[in-house]
């Protein structure tokens, strides 16, 4: 099947350019202006519209058991809900819990994503125990395509690692050429703050706010990048959220460090104030790092801007409000730590970032596709209109306006935390390896069509 794209404005990381864009089967054959249109079977009109690389979450959590629950999205509903938003490719994080070898957890979630998934996935694998002789099994994933792991510095007794082990797994990546991602939060100094909240009887969803303060995000960002410093590789940092920890990134790369972040919607556009509604409403805004004051928002897009931050994933890791959330209504401990996001990230950072002038579209493009693709081992078969990369492609409009409501969304959970965010901008034409997926809000993907991408380390030398 040959499709051709015609009359549409191309937008890369590096260019915007009036040109079409042929699709032989799977991927893209030409790129240029004036591709006749008896080339191809199918001729899409694209006037007046954006064509993009599909968008790039590298950082979800499907039919994750998590909090005393299971994220409510599985690989079938949370990939689907992604290609509504314009994300063709996902990287989903396998656990590999306490007792439990990293071998079976990726059998485990490659049975999760078999026959489900409609869009491309890759995996990450995070790290719970890591005894020494654990370091091989390490090389054995990125030999099969997991190319980054996540630790984590919070959530002790569960999902915390101490020092030693995350130095360990950071130097073995000095010869396997993975990359480490790291949930920075100081958990040992939040646990004592959560005890003592908990014991003067503060139990309302503000207090997961107010137990984890930003130092703690800063000291763990600090130290995370430190030990990687030591140990002479790049790191890192998932869901970043405040101007504190975001400094710590940017003063290590001013270094000539090789440090990395990226954020969320959620830290760019909503604050604290979230968790405080009344009666239990703030539980739908528990997710970890917390939000934070509002006078972060704007030093998070200004590290967006200027490169200080890399990327904007979602940490989509839904959990239905009636009944998961509702677990934690008298302890805010026990709500299932997360929030939903896969199918509105294009759209918002689209309309807050590009419509009001903090980005520019091709910025846009670098930090939902074509960044992500090349930290985690993808590009330039993903994150790329070029010929040979994979025709993963989103047709955009960006005169379309939109509503964001949980009455109309994708995802498998009772509530938005973007409800009512009204955007310009959003998905005409969805396209995963030349299929269509979406079309005018027409969903005609299939799930199983998802395929597994193996995915390149560095191979010693950064690129
Ligand atoms: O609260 C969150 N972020 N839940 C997902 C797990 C994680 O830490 O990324
Ligand atoms: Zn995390
Ligand atoms: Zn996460």
């Amino acid at each position: 099947m040959t499709t051709l794209i015609r009359n549409g404005t191309l937008v890369t990381a590096e260019k915007t350019l009036a040109a079409d864009l042929l699709i032989d089967g799977e991927t893209i054959r030409d790129v240029r202006a004036g591709i006749p249109p008896e080339t191809a079977r199918r001729v899409i009109d694209a006037a007046g519209m954006l064509v993009f690389p599909g968008g790039i979450d590298v950082h979800t959590h499907l039919d994750m058991p998590f909090g005393g629950s299971t994220s409510s999205d599985d690989f079938e509903t949370g990939t689907r809900a992604a290609a509504f938003g314009g994300t063709t490719t996902l990287i989903d994080f396998a656990i590999q819990a306490r007792g439990m070898t990293m071998r079976q957890a990726l059998d485990l979630w490659w049975k999760k994503a078999d026959g489900r998934a409609s869009i491309d996935y890759g995996l990450h694998m995070i790290v719970t125990d890591l005894p020494d002789a654990g370091l091989e099994d390490m090389d054995s994933m990125v030999a099969e395509g997991v190319s980054s792991f996540k630790l984590f510095m919070a959530y002790p007794g569960v999902l915390m690692v101490d020092d030693a082990t995350i130095f360990k797994a950071l130097s073995q990546t000095a010869r396997n050429g993975a990359l480490i991602c790291m949930h920075a939060e100081n958990g040992s100094v939040i646990d004592v703050i959560i005890r003592r909240a908990l014991a003067e009887g503060k139990k309302a969803p503000i207090y997961h706010a107010l137990t984890r303060p930003v130092t703690a995000e800063a000291e763990a960002v600090h130290r995370a990048i430190a030990m990687a410093e030591i140990a002479g590789v790049p790191v890192y940092i998932v869901h970043l959220s405040s101007e504190d920890a975001l400094n710590q990134v940017r003063e290590a790369r001013d270094r000539g460090l090789p440090a990395f972040a990226e954020t969320c919607p959620q830290y760019l556009l909503l604050s604290v104030d979230e968790l405080a509604r009344p009666g239990f409403e703030g539980a739908k805004y528990v997710f970890t790092p917390p939000l934070r004051e509002k006078s972060h928002l704007p030093k998070l897009w200004d590290g967006l801007k200027h490169d200080h931050l890399q990327v904007v994933s979602t940490d989509h890791c839904p959990f239905c409000f009636e009944d998961q959330k509702a677990i934690g209504k008298d302890d805010f401990t026990k709500i299932p730590n997360g929030g939903p996001g896969i199918e509105n990230r294009l759209q918002l950072i689209y309309h807050h970032g590009v419509n009001e002038g903090r980005i520019s579209l091709n910025r846009f493009v670098e930090l939902v596709s074509t960044t992500p693709a090349k930290l985690f081992g993808l590009y330039p078969r993903k994150g790329e209109l070029a010929a040979g990369s994979d025709a993963d492609i989103v047709i955009w409009d960006p005169n379309q306006e939109h509503s964001i409501s949980a009455k109309t969304h994708h995802m498998r959970v009772d509530y938005s935390m973007f409800e009512g965010f009204r955007v310009t901008g959003n998905a005409r034409t969805v396209i995963s390896r030349g299929e269509i997926l979406v079309e005018g809000g027409r969903y005609l993907g299939r799930a199983g069509r998802g395929r597994f991408l193996k995915r390149a380390a560095r191979g010693g030398a950064w690129k």
